[in-house]
């Protein structure tokens, strides 16, 4: 399951993307955890698609990744801000690779 203290145990990479990364990172093979209030551990991610199924805001959005183990594609955290906490994505996940942060 994802670590839900990543913040203090991970550190957070420089990424242009539209989310924080939180390494290690080592593509393709190690992804890290994508997002902060609404966190993917994109190392767990199997592409189950529950999260963005459920998620009433459409927080979560496919990225390809090719050549991880795990699966080719995850659900990034595209836009965590608009996240309302319902905690919707954390109990439908079927690993446990999301982590959110109600504040
Ligand atoms: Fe979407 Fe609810 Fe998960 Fe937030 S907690 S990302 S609103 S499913
Ligand atoms: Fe991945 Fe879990 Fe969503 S496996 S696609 S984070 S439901």
């Amino acid at each position: 399951a994802i670590d839900p203290n990543f913040e203090q145990n991970r550190e957070r990479i420089d990424d242009d993307g539209p989310v924080a990364v939180w390494g290690p990172v080592d593509p393709p093979e190690k992804l890290g955890i994508h997002g902060t209030h609404v966190a993917v551990d994109f190392d767990i991610c199997l592409a189950d698609g529950a999260c963005l199924e459920d998620c009433p805001v459409d927080v979560f959005t496919w990225v390809d990744t090719p050549g991880h183990p795990e699966s080719e594609i995850k659900a990034e955290p595209t836009h965590e801000d608009q996240c309302i906490d319902c905690m919707l994505c954390v109990d439908v996940c079927p690993v446990d690779a999301i982590d959110v942060d109600p504040g």
